[in-house]
């Protein structure tokens, strides 16, 4: 029988605890504190920890109660160890270790950013059907506030970077440009709905790195400063008109050029070798990203599979314990001495 796993997830600004079964979510409670630190335009450390502090416990019992199982039935504790914010981070890790201790049963910890490369592979608990297995190698693509990170999956626990971005990751950068045009933070799912009424080809903005077609990099530094100059010179007061095609022209290009080194990368890995593509991370919610990676895969003869929720895309506990699953099934993981486990905010991917 698969085992049962408290997850939790204090990497950001989200307080999120579940209980998964193998791949199964039975319990994901995700408490954002985006509106918090909404005012002071982006993630600020301190006020983090501490509502994670205020909130842990709140959340940990919310997700036991919506699980409808006991405490007593827990057979594992994974917690997120990075990357992430380490103050941040910390607290869950506290918290899972306090548990782990109190019941006597191991803790693991895992990377957060292979939760979001296999967030996909997530069933609700409300479906019938359970894990039936994939064939690797698979690429994945981590696009969330933090990341943009295209990955070869060789197997479970096995991976290689193929391509990152070298500054802002992709929510980031749709943040801020949201911000530009006086959508508030975060942005990105409101700049998805105010494109989908503009004309993406209304105002001129460049595709990046056009000129410089490094394989393996994506940047989006130049966009933004060719977005914050566009939209300074459009005026002061947009109208309605203006913020959705100026929306329209920024998730385009933003779009494209992730499309291009995905393209590359596919073409690169040689026809055939890889059957699918995995998408992760916050902004794997966006229907029209989705639209254009489907489109891309079937050229290719692929297949492409997102999470089955905007929640389970964005950051949550649910994908910790998919993983811890695997881990614990796949005898990969050894009971590490609890001070084993700790803070790694820049852990990579290729190190886990
Ligand atoms: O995965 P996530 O919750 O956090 C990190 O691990 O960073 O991703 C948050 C990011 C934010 O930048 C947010 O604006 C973006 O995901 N996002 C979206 C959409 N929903 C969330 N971006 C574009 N379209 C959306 N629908
Ligand atoms: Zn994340």
């Amino acid at each position: 029988m698969e085992k049962i796993i408290l997850a939790i997830d204090t990497s950001c600004d989200e307080t999120s605890v579940a209980v998964t079964r193998g791949v199964k979510i039975l319990a994901n409670v995700v408490w954002s504190q985006a509106a918090q630190h909404a005012k002071f335009g982006g993630v600020m450390p301190s006020l983090a920890q501490r509502m994670h502090e205020e909130r842990i416990d709140w959340v940990i019992n919310k997700a036991m109660k919506s699980s409808g199982l006991k405490v007593q039935e827990i057979n594992a504790i994974a917690v997120t160890e990075g990357p992430g914010l380490a103050i941040a981070l910390g607290v869950g890790i506290k918290k899972a270790k306090e548990l782990a201790e109190k019941l006597k049963i191991p803790l693991i910890g895992i990377n957060h950013i292979e939760g979001h490369l296999l967030s996909p592979l997530a069933v609700s608990r409300l479906r019938e059907e359970n894990f039936s297995g994939v064939t690797f190698p698979v690429l994945g693509l981590v696009v969330s506030g933090g990341h943009t990170e295209l990955v070869l999956i060789k197997e479970i626990g096995k991976y290689e970077i193929l391509a990152m971005t070298t500054d802002d990751a992709l929510g980031e950068a749709l943040d801020k440009a949201a911000r530009m045009i006086g959508l508030g933070y975060p942005g990105g799912a409101i700049m998805e709905k105010m494109a989908r009424l503009g004309n993406s080809k209304t105002y001129p903005l460049p595709l990046p790195m056009s000129n410089n077609l490094i394989r393996n990099r994506m940047s989006y530094s130049g966009l933004k400063t060719a977005m914050y100059r566009l939209v300074e010179k459009t005026g002061k007061d947009l109208s309605k008109k203006q913020i959705c095609n100026l929306a329209a022209t920024f998730q385009n290009r933003a779009f494209q050029h992730l499309e291009r080194v995905v393209f590359q990368s596919i073409r690169d890995s040689g026809n055939g070798h890889v059957n699918n593509l995995f998408v992760g991370g916050g902004v794997a919610a966006n229907l029209e990203l989705r639209k254009r990676l489907r489109k891309l895969t079937t050229e290719f003869g692929m297949k492409v599979s997102f999470p089955y929720s905007n929640k389970m895309c964005g950051d949550n506990a649910g994908m910790i314990g998919v993983v811890a699953g695997f881990k614990i099934q796949n005898a990969e993981f050894k009971a590490l001495e609890i001070d084993e486990i700790d803070r790694k905010p820049r852990w990579k991917i290729e190190q886990v």
